[in-house]
């Protein structure tokens, strides 16, 4: 039988228990589970809501950006990306740290129209306009000026087969802006739609945050590099060499930057930013020359490794629903960031120090090493070693020819009756 999920929305919290217990034939501990990280105020934030997802939080430690140390709070629920993202800040640390360059913040939107015959013609009558259009989109949000931000620009777009995008650049302030950008948008989009009498289609913002550009780079001497029987030099080719082929296949590319959004979206999270926005944009910006590539490029002369990662991060500070989130806020303060612009350095720093350590353990004794190691940990604990039982379990895992949760299953039974034998 399915239970009745008509206006679900519309029902209280036990009445929504209560039909999902009827539809998935929950035990009374299950629901338990909803109750435990049940927050009421966070009806606010989403539709449907039954209780929240936690997921773990830590520190990632030794980053110098730009001079200032920084901790920073990331929520991930990947074992290995915050210890590696300490490793690669570590070894960034002793080459002199992290530094970042950020020349603009603004978002962009877009009102796109339809079926335009002479999209030149439009153009240049959007273009000769401007200035009334920025007007417009301002008075759809007159407190943004207020703090000193704004729509500052224009820019029409031939899209071909009778599109043509209108492009607004917004100076957000510390915000994210997607809401204020849209409701901009929304307003400058109809005065365009009576300017120039063409139909339009949508108004709404662009992830493809390219007026929001940050980058970070770091010069490292190869010796700090050394790994096991690797030296310093050879690892800093292997780098270089793992760096050029995620710049020439898109196989590659992909993983080498989802390594980078481990560390960034685990921030995003953290500061309570929209990480989907940021991989969107990230991911678009990756293939802006027509070729998916990775994000960021590493080159050694022998003596430095040199890496560069630069992509868009539109992130904010306020807004959202980071005022409703108290860690969020509190991440904030541990981040120690007063701006937007901070945050976005921090961020792309943890995302070129997140590659470094990848690209490292990938170039030398792999990744399982590491990231196993930690990952059997996970694993030891979810089949129920106690903390006594920890090390034995992860060292015989280690040996095992299977590591899966049967094999740590079959170690810990073993473990407790030997512990029996020898108690009795
Ligand atoms: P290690 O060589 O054993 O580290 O590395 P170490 O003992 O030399 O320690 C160096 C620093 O790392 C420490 O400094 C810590 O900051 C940190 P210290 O505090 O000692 O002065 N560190 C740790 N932090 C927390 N918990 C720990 C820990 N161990 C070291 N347990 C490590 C071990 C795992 C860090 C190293 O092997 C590593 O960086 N591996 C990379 C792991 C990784 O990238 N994981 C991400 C998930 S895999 C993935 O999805 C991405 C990928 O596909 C991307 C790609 O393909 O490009 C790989």
């Amino acid at each position: 039988m399915t239970a009745d999920f008509r206006h679900f929305y519309q029902k209280n919290w036990d009445e929504r228990v209560a039909i999902v217990t009827e539809q998935a034939h929950l035990t009374p501990d299950e629901q338990a589970l909803f109750k435990q990280y049940y927050v009421p105020q966070h009806h606010e934030i989403i539709e449907n809501y039954l209780t929240d997802y936690p997921l773990p939080m830590g520190l990632a430690v030794n980053f110098v950006i730009d001079g200032i140390n920084r901790i920073v709070p990331m929520v991930t629920e990947e074992p290995s990306v915050i210890a590696a993202a300490s490793n690669g800040a570590k070894i960034m640390k002793r080459g002199g740290g992290i530094t970042t360059t950020l020349n603009q913040r603004e978002m962009i939107g877009q009102v796109v129209l339809e079926k335009v015959k002479d999209p030149a013609a439009v153009a240049a009558m959007v273009t000769k306009h401007a200035s009334t259009l920025l007007t417009v989109a301002n008075e759809a949000h007159p407190s943004l000026q207020e703090r000193g931000g704004g729509a500052r620009r224009i820019r029409p777009r031939d899209l071909g087969q009778g599109y043509l995008s209108i492009d607004l650049f917004v100076d957000v302030q510390e915000a994210m802006g997607a809401n204020m950008l849209n409701s901009m948008l929304e307003a400058v989009s109809k005065a365009i739609a009576v300017m120039t009498k063409q139909d339009s289609l949508m108004s709404i913002l662009s992830n493809y945050a390219t007026a929001s550009l940050v980058k970070a780079a770091c010069d490292i001497p190869v010796e700090l590099l050394q790994a096991g029987r690797y030296s310093g030099e050879l690892v800093a080719q292997k780098i270089a060499s793992a760096s050029m082929v995620a710049h020439i296949d898109p196989y590659r590319a992909a993983t080498h930057n989802k390594g980078i959004m481990n560390g960034i979206d685990a921030v995003a999270i953290a500061s309570g930013n929209d990480w989907r926005a940021l991989e969107s944009g990230a991911h678009a910006y990756a293939v802006k020359n027509g070729q998916y590539r990775g994000m960021s490029r590493w080159m050694t002369n022998g003596k430095i490794l040199h890496g560069e990662l630069e992509m868009p991060l539109p992130v904010g500070i306020v807004g959202g629903s980071i005022k409703i989130n108290e860690l969020a806020q509190l991440n904030q303060r541990l981040l120690g960031v007063k701006s937007a612009g901070d945050l976005e350095r921090i961020m792309v720093a943890v995302g070129l120090a997140q590659n470094l350590a990848a690209l490292r353990a990938l170039v030398t004794t792999g990744i399982q090493q590491g990231h196993m190691h930690l990952q059997l940990k996970t694993l030891a604990m979810a089949a129920g070693a106690t903390d006594d039982e920890l090390s034995t379990v992860l060292q015989r895992l280690e040996l095992a020819p299977q590591q899966d949760l049967a094999t740590t299953q079959r170690i810990i039974t073993e473990l407790r009756q030997a512990k029996e034998e020898t108690d009795d």
